[in-house]
């Protein structure tokens, strides 16, 4: 009797543990896929390094400036390299620029011609792999018959996007950087990104990442369990050794946010945190949006990246640079929490920051041509280029995808490395007429049109850089463009009677926040005064501080 209770016991026992085996596997082989015999002990870590910018044509650099292959060209080369698999992420498809918008800006014909490039893909017999976070994108509907395309509802996953911005091709070579899939990123957008050849170790580490996305497909929740190979090749405590255009470096890759990474990988955060660490001399930052608060339209302070700024600046004495994007989602408070950082400095020796803001062209009619969107930080010794704004919530709740390359910083071969050659592209930015220093007691208005938010809206413009499901630029029969604004700014949006998007009180919050925190001395000003040729040693400090010394170079 008693035996028999104990083998009742067991065996119940061994069914849940076999069930519980079953319901392991079963989360875990959902993602089973082949390496095509690609490994971490037989893959290729000689590869050449090529930085790929977009400058858009109404964005001139002096002439003898430094100039890196078009980044359409990066593209096309990567597209004839492939052979087998092309897999792509990005925020948004939007490659099919309308008559409208070509006839308009003759560049926008080169996002047309990228897509029927990939659209050829399926005549090579060469296979398109797409992971969107956009199942309402029409032009991804149409590319469905050249390819396959997974869905990922990032609103279930994390409630956020998915701003991943990466090709693999053949896990072999690879493109990472600021640009989508998006004509105005080929045409009008200032973009950088690098292209990587025959690197299948990192190509590797950055496929896993994709097929993270891929087994997601109409995934509403993130598995307790990731498979094995899913698992980091590489991180920043194990960085993968490789010589780059026959020159030592350590890189790897970072993905955000936490919740969606499996074991071993860095998070992007830690990526930041320790390129900044690791900076002996200067910190140089270009970023589209810089804002240590939670979100665009968040009340709660976030401090991570400011706090990692902060040591930086004034305990290990580093150099400072911030290049950020004066547009039209530019939040007010971005200046004010950059002149704290600058004031940090008051009576410190050997503590500098200094911070320009890029001012694209204003054409005639008012309109902005040519936001600078890129998103890296280059320091003496490394780099970090990522697809994530600066602002809390991205990290916390969008995907995206960062690299990390470190080199030795040889004196004797001062621009021969990657991280030289980006260090040059962002000193060429700096010292461009597009940048304006910050005047002291002035915040600059960079987005003129909600000043004036009943004057009507005019043609070209760049909607919310996620913005995807309206065409950026609409005629409406009576020839009248409307602009459009979606995610982060649709809170603040209302439809307006004439049946364009308008931001509601967007300036007029501004400034009650700004005179909220209250500071006799801050003012808003309209002319602000875009001071042109300003060099950076005359950028000028907040009343009351001294700017004591700028380490040279
Ligand atoms: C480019 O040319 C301008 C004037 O012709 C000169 O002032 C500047 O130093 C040059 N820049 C470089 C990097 O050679
Ligand atoms: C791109 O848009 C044009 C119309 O503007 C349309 O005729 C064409 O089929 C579209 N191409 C693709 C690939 O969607
Ligand atoms: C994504 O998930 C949200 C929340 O679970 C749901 O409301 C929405 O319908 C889903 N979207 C799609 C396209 O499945
Ligand atoms: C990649 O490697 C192949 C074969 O080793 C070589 O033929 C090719 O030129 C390399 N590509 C680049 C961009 O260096
Ligand atoms: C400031 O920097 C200079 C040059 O690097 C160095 O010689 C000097 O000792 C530094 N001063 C302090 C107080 O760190
Ligand atoms: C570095 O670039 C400058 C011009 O920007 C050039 O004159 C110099 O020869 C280059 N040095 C090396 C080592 O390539
Ligand atoms: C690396 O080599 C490629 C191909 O030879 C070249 O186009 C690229 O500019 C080089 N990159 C660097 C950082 O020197």
């Amino acid at each position: 009797m008693k035996s028999q209770q104990k083998c009742i016991v067991i065996f119940a026992l061994v069914c849940c543990f076999a069930v519980l085996v079953a319901l392991i596997f079963s989360a875990v082989d959902i993602w089973g896929e082949d390496e095509d015999g690609i490994t971490e002990e037989n893959c290729e870590s000689s590869c050449r390094a090529v930085l790929v910018e977009n400058i858009p044509e109404d964005v001139p650099f002096a002439d003898n400036s430094t100039s890196h292959l078009p980044l359409s060209q990066g593209l096309y080369n990567l597209l004839d390299q492939a052979l087998r698999v092309v897999e792509i992420v990005s925020p948004l498809w939007l490659l099919n620029s309308s008559d409208y918008e070509s006839s308009f800006q003759p560049a926008a014909r080169q996002g047309r011609a990228l897509l029927s490039r990939l659209q050829g893909l399926k005549d090579r017999k060469i296979l398109l792999r797409i992971a969107s976070g956009r199942p309402d994108s029409s032009e991804l509907i149409t590319l469905s018959k050249y390819a396959e395309v997974h869905y990922l509802n990032m609103t279930a996953l994390t409630k956020g996007h998915l701003s991943s911005s990466f090709w693999v091709i053949d896990n072999k070579h690879f493109y990472i950087g600021s640009a989508s899939m998006d004509w105005r990123s080929l045409a009008t957008r200032k973009e950088l990104g690098l292209v990587v050849y025959n690197c299948s170790c990192l190509a590797l580490d950055l496929h896993k990442v994709f097929n993270l996305y891929w087994g997601l497909q109409y995934k509403d929740f993130i598995p307790t369990f990731w498979s094995k190979r899913l698992f980091a090749l590489f991180n920043r405590d194990q960085p993968l050794e490789l010589t780059l255009n026959s020159t030592k470096a350590r890189a790897y890759v970072s993905t955000s946010p936490d919740i969606l990474i499996p074991k071993d990988r860095s998070s992007d955060l830690e990526a930041i945190s320790r390129v900044i660490m690791d900076a002996r001399r200067f910190i140089y930052i270009s970023i589209t949006d810089y804002l240590p608060l939670f979100g665009m339209n968040s009340n709660r302070y976030w401090s991570r990246i400011d706090g990692f700024i902060r040591e930086a600046l004034l305990l290990r004495k580093v150099r400072v640079r911030l290049l950020i994007s004066c547009w039209e989602n530019t939040h007010p408070l971005t200046f004010n929490f950059i002149w704290s950082l600058r004031s940090l400095c008051m009576e410190q020796v050997n503590c500098s920051l200094e911070a320009k803001f890029f001012r694209p062209r204003e054409l005639s009619n008012g309109n902005i041509q040519g936001i600078n969107h890129n998103r890296f930080m280059v320091t003496d010794r490394a780099i970090y280029l990522g697809n994530l704004d600066w602002v809390g919530n991205e990290f916390s709740s969008n995907a995206g995808a960062g690299l990390v390359i470190s080199q030795s910083d040889d004196e004797d071969d001062r621009n021969s490395t990657i991280v030289d050659q980006l260090r040059i592209a962002f000193e060429r930015d700096w010292f461009s007429r597009h940048t304006h220093s910050l005047q002291a007691n002035k915040i600059p208005i960079c987005n003129k049109q909600r000043t004036n938010r009943l004057a009507p809206l005019k043609l070209p413009h760049h909607g919310n850089i996620n913005d995807e499901k309206p065409a950026p630029i609409r005629k409406k029969e009576e020839g009248i463009i409307t602009r459009h604004y979606t995610d982060k700014s649709q809170k603040n949006t209302h439809q307006d009677a004439t049946g364009g998007l308008v931001i509601e009180n967007y300036q007029e919050r501004g400034q009650v926040k700004t005179s909220h925190h209250d500071n006799k001395k801050l003012h808003m000003n309209v002319n602000d005064q875009d001071s042109e040729g300003d060099t950076a040693g005359q950028t000028v400090e907040s009343s009351g501080s001294r700017e004591i010394c700028n380490l040279p170079l």
